[in-house]
């Protein structure tokens, strides 16, 4: 057996995700994971307002790049979800379950009794995370969200956190 295929045959060393605070440095990296993934993407100037009206933002970053994004506006005992995103080629790896913990968690630190957010109805991984977590529908916002064919509506869902 040749070096090179010892070498291809050693186990790949886990690399490691970084979950930190968002910066206005990360927002180029950030924007472009919103744009590979969502057919209506949030600009770069909507996650600098993100930033600015200290909405609590964080990252997750592997090898210098950003693979994942969470954003939570908080206030009067709610926290509502307002985006969470893992990069494509990432995805199906726990990372976005870990940026959900750690979004829930900041949430119950600051004092929040109830966590909610808007899901489309046809993203049915979302979902089906949310749901492990203990989210539940609790409403349905008509015709909320662009979609190629006019509009689609939002189901509301809510968790509610432990006093
Ligand atoms: C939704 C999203 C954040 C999940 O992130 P992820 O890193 O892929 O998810 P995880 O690997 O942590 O998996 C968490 C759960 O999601 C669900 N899920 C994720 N990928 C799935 C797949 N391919 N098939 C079925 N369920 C899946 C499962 O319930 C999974 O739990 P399990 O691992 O116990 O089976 C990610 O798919 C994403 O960024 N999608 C595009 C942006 C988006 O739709 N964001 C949500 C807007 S409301």
């Amino acid at each position: 057996m040749s070096a090179a295929e010892v070498r291809e045959e050693a186990p790949r060393p886990k690399r490691l995700v970084r979950f930190r605070a968002m910066t206005p440095f990360d927002v180029a990296g950030v924007a472009a994971v919103e744009r590979s993934s969502y057919q209506f993407p949030w600009s770069e100037g909507i996650f600098r307002d993100c930033l600015r009206v200290g909405y609590l933002c964080r990252v997750a970053e592997c090898d210098g790049e950003i693979v994942s994004y969470g954003i939570v506006a908080m206030g009067a005992g709610e926290a509502h979800i307002l985006n969470i995103c893992v990069s494509g080629p990432v995805r199906g790896r726990g990372v976005g379950r870990q940026m959900l913990m750690l979004l829930i968690e900041r949430a119950a630190q600051a004092g929040t009794q109830d966590v909610f957010l808007e899901v489309r109805p046809s993203n049915l991984h979302a979902i089906a995370l949310y749901q492990s977590v203990g989210f539940t529908e609790v409403g349905r916002r008509r015709g909320y969200y662009q979609a190629a064919d006019g509009r689609e509506d939002a189901l509301v869902l809510k968790l509610s956190l432990p006093r």
